[in-house]
């Protein structure tokens, strides 16, 4: 029989601090990582190349098998994505390929073709899974699941600092309605909608810094002894 390999997941909405809290738990326990929302990025934009429909589930669903995806780099500065040996890093990284992600992700067919895909991450030593339903779907029997939240107010404003910083004129205004919009679609849709898992731990990082959200996540990996003398 195989050793059972660990895992822990991390759900949430959009820009809550997911990508920070699941890079950080990856650097401590040395374990590997899933970032799915990309992988739902990744499929949108190969149906957009194919010019497939979005709404033509079944086509979407297909293209998953033939997508050789290499995700490489720990950090956000140094992460690559190749598709089918080219580098899209950038394009999945852009909003408007969250959305379109967003809108592939509610059919059943789609989330079907990603499934055994995700678990395939799945090796040892172990692994920090980051998406929408890492807790209730896809990895049920985690040893820690955490789920971040935080109002769309502060997410949007967060996001608004980061895109000010870089020089993108974008409006605070559009962010929160763009935040608001991917919201009711993860939360609502049908299948696998965002929602914590009845045994995940709740973080609210509302009124918190990064830093906070780092103590906190560091505490209950402690308590449950998955951070070894660290
Ligand atoms: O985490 P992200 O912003 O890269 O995800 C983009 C979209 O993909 C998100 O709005 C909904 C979908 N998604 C999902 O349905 N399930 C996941 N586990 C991860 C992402």
């Amino acid at each position: 029989m195989k050793p059972r390999v660990p895992v822990i997941t991390v759900d949430g909405p959009s820009g809550v601090g997911k990508g920070m809290v699941t890079r950080w738990l990856a650097q401590k326990t040395h374990w590997h990582r899933l970032d799915s929302g990309a992988l739902y990025r990744i499929l949108a934009l190969a149906a957009v190349h194919q010019k497939i429909p979005l709404d033509e589930s079944a086509r979407v669903a297909a293209l998953a098998a033939d997508l050789k995806i290499v995700f490489s780099g720990e950090t956000e500065a140094d992460e690559a994505i190749h598709v089918n040996g080219e580098n899209w890093t950038a394009e999945v990284r852009v909003e408007t390929s969250g959305e379109l992600a967003s809108q592939i992700a509610t059919s059943p067919l789609v989330r079907a073709a990603l499934l055994q895909r995700q678990r395939d991450f799945r090796t040892a030593p172990g692994l920090i899974a980051d998406g929408r339903d890492m807790g209730t779907v896809v990895f049920t029997d985690a040893d820690l699941k955490i789920f971040l939240d935080a109002s769309a107010e502060a997410r949007a404003e967060r996001r608004w600092r980061q895109l000010s910083a870089k020089g993108t004129g974008v409006k605070l205004a559009d962010l929160f309605a763009e935040v608001r919009l991917r919201d009711t679609r993860d939360r609502k849709r049908l299948i696998a909608p965002l929602a914590a898992a009845p045994d995940a731990v709740v973080v609210d990082t509302t009124q918190m810094e990064p830093v906070e959200v780092l103590d906190v996540v560091k505490a209950l990996l402690q308590k449950r002894g998955l951070l070894g003398g660290q």
